[in-house]
């Protein structure tokens, strides 16, 4: 624990329907607090409950679809009501069809403006591994909110195609590739790898060092070869 006069404040806004997300911000948490950091957690809640998996291959297909119109997915109000006093903002949660996911679309549209206003925001992307355009769309609306973005924490899961999309697909589907014994040796589990929880706690204290140091956070690399499943 790093003993500073002033601790960094991080508040971490964030949705996640299979705890893939949430597994990165935990890690990502322990690494901030580690740096001496103080977190807090707003979680963005569905009007409606979503169920995971979804429970069938007709239902998850017109998710894909409705999700690649950016259908937004109402939600609660928040609990927080202001972030003046957080030196960072973290808005986190799944690509879903290319796009940011349905309650952070509701969250950029109801409260955007107000809460992250002049504010540093710093996205969390966690994806099978398609990143690219959800980190463009998610920047510009952040922008249009009028939000510093000075970076993004991407990724995605560490697999081999074609079982990958495959594997993610049927999670969503509710009948696990790596459930079954001839093709999970292909696939041995859905979402994100120790290594990558790992890897999140790692930049979790860079990021907190950063903060705290006042480096900007533009020169961070953030998304790097385990992250990114580039080796
Ligand atoms: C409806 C839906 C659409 C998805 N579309 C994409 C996609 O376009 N690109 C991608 O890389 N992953 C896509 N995914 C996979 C998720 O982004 C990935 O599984 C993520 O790790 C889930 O995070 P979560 O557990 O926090 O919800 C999609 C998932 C769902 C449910």
């Amino acid at each position: 624990m790093v003993e500073s006069v002033h601790a960094s404040k991080v508040l971490i806004i964030f949705f996640s329907l299979s705890g893939q997300t949430k597994g990165l911000l935990e890690n990502l948490a322990d690494g901030l607090k580690e740096s001496g950091a103080m977190v807090a957690w707003e979680r963005l809640e569905p009007e409606v409950r979503l169920r995971f998996p979804l429970g069938s291959f007709a239902k998850t297909i017109l998710m894909m679809l409705t999700t690649f119109f950016r259908q937004r997915v109402p939600i609660k109000p928040l609990s927080v009501s202001r972030t003046a006093g957080f030196d960072l903002c973290i808005l986190a949660g799944p690509t879903w069809s290319y796009n940011p996911s349905g309650p952070v679309l509701a969250f950029l549209d109801r409260d955007g403006n107000p809460l992250l206003q002049g504010r540093t925001v710093l996205p969390l992307i966690s994806c099978r591994g398609y990143w690219r355009l959800h980190w463009f769309g998610l920047r510009r609306l952040l922008k249009k909110c009028g939000a510093a973005v000075p970076n993004c924490l991407v990724f995605s899961h560490p697999h081999r195609e074609p079982w990958r999309t495959l594997g993610v697909f049927l999670q969503i589907a509710g009948k696990p590739l790596s459930r079954s014994t001839f093709w999970g040796r292909f696939y041995k589990r859905y979402g994100h790898s120790e290594r990558q929880f790992e890897e999140a706690r790692k930049l979790g204290v860079e990021l907190g060092q950063a903060l705290a140091a006042g480096t900007p956070l533009e020169t961070l690399n953030l998304r790097n070869k385990i992250a990114l499943n580039l080796h």
